[in-house]
């Protein structure tokens, strides 16, 4: 169990949270949920997972391999969009990679795509990219989500026209 070094932000909340699941079932799951939640950039810092382990009792090895089991988690902080690039085989025929070069020709992170990270969050926060096995819609190949929307048939211009709208914030 470690000792907590640093306090995080949030700990008064943090502590609300723990106490709302009490003896409920589900208990580490949900609190590391809402203390994600809390965050502003969608991820758990190493100080609240510390702060989490040692309030509930439960080992930092095992808060670990919760968060890193489950995709929703993140250890790192999150854009405020979020671009899925598909790699399956039907999408990479379909030209899924020359999408994920223009993307990483738009914002960098190349050098994290092709080192086999798979996601990378631009410096400015705004946008984080990250690839996929398969979205289940191979007919529509090559597939791309921006936050949460599913497109399909998706070319190069059309994935510019995407992301120029999602920066001025339309829809
Ligand atoms: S391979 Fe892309 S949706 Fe299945």
């Amino acid at each position: 169990m470690p000792t907590v070094n640093v306090m995080p932000a949030d700990a008064k909340k943090l502590d609300e949270i723990i106490k709302s699941y009490e003896n409920k079932q589900g208990r580490v799951l949900g609190v590391l949920e809402e203390a994600q939640k809390l965050n502003k950039h969608n991820y758990l810092p190493e100080e609240t997972i510390n702060y989490i382990s040692s309030k509930l009792n439960v080992p930092l090895s095992r808060l670990y391999s919760i968060v890193t089991f489950y995709s929703f988690f993140n250890l790192k902080p999150q854009g405020d969009h979020t671009i899925i690039v598909c790699r399956g085989t039907a999408c990479h025929t379909k030209g899924s990679k020359s999408l994920l070069d223009d993307i990483a020709a738009m914002f960098g992170g190349t050098k994290e795509l092709e080192g086999g990270e798979p996601s990378f969050t631009t410096p400015d926060n705004k946008f984080t990219i990250r690839t996929v096995a398969c979205f289940g819609q191979c007919a529509l190949a090559p597939v791309v989500s921006i936050d949460g929307v599913i497109h399909s048939n998706v070319s190069p211009p059309q994935l510019r026209r995407l992301v120029d709208k999602t920066l001025k914030g339309r829809k």
